[in-house]
């Protein structure tokens, strides 16, 4: 099995990830760790909680760690699509989790590498802060990290501006800082990708039929597909760091082209904006899949659950 990290900021296609983590028996999930975005880190914390006892895994620590980013003040969060409270309306409907571990992120995360036997995967489907600090701090603990695979970024526009991802933009110079280092293998999941393949109707309605824990997913995800109807049109809901779990789980799932990136971190308009090029090493970036399987399999895992 692959011993596995996830650093989260629930919201709502995190909380389908995270059940999805918790349906692969490929993986060992070890931790939960928490980071502010989507709404602020209290929130995202709690949200966690809720979703791993929902999903029947109320043992996995939820560890909080950063609370802003590195140098500036997030710009903007995300409650437009996750609702005030990150989950769609529907946080105070679920079960609590159990309390927040005190160790806190950074501390859970250099236990769990500490203790691994093999190399462990970080998925990483919010702001990079969390892992960022990680790998300043503890170098020494790179050689225990196998992969890091980010949702995040993007090589053809922004969804939270003209040129900036939302995750990357959260803390751009995280961001940067996590891309540009060659100690740890890294894996992007960009909007590229996870725009090509968002779920409608059918998968939906399939997914409320699997069970009461998915049918209580299907209420979460509710206020996010009115919300992207509103933005794109269509009805149907994007699902991105459930796809960048399913590669976490599935290492190979997705097709990577490498490229140096280095993160826009002046103050412009540009900032945020995750742009080939400079003398870093490569990043494996996941522009390409069988996005129908890919479906297939997200839905096929978390209809286990019941
Ligand atoms: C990313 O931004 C967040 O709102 C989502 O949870 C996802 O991690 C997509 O840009
Ligand atoms: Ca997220």
């Amino acid at each position: 099995m692959i011993p596995l990290i996830i650093d989260t900021d629930p919201g709502v296609d995190d909380a389908m990830a995270l059940m999805l983590a918790c349906a692969s028996p490929e993986v060992d999930l070890l931790a939960v760790t928490t980071v502010f975005g989507n709404v602020p880190l209290p929130g995202t914390t709690a949200n966690a909680g809720r979703i791993l006892t929902l999903a029947g895994r109320p043992e996995i620590p939820v560890a909080p760690g950063a609370a802003r980013p590195l140098v500036h003040v997030q710009a903007e969060r995300a409650e437009e699509w996750h609702g005030d409270d990150g989950l769609g309306g529907r946080a105070a409907g679920l079960p609590p989790g159990p309390a927040p571990d005190p160790r806190g992120a950074l501390g859970t995360q250099v236990e769990v590498l500490r203790e691994a036997s093999e190399p462990v995967t970080i998925a990483t489907i919010g702001p990079l802060t969390n892992i960022a600090l990680l790998l300043a701090t503890h170098p020494e603990l790179a050689p225990r990290i196998g992969r890091i695979v980010w949702m995040g970024g993007s090589l053809s526009g922004g969804n939270v501006t003209g040129a900036a991802e939302f995750n990357a933009h959260c803390d751009p110079e995280a961001a940067h800082r996590v891309l540009t280092q060659a100690d740890v293998p890294v894996t992007m999941v960009p909007l590229d990708l996870t725009h090509q393949c968002p779920v409608g109707p059918a998968w939906l309605h399939a997914l409320a039929a699997a069970g009461p824990r998915c049918a209580e997913l299907g209420t979460v995800i509710t206020h996010y597909r009115t919300a992207y109807r509103a933005r794109y049109g269509v009805d149907a809901v994007a699902v991105h760091d459930a796809v960048a779990v399913l590669e976490a789980v599935l290492p190979g799932t997705l097709r990577t082209t490498p490229h140096p990136l280095q993160v826009a971190c002046d103050l412009g308009p540009a900032r945020g904006a995750t742009v080939p090029g400079g003398p870093g090493p490569a990043v494996a970036v996941a522009l390409d899949a069988d996005t129908e399987a890919v479906l297939a399999a997200i839905l096929e895992r978390l209809s286990t659950l019941g």
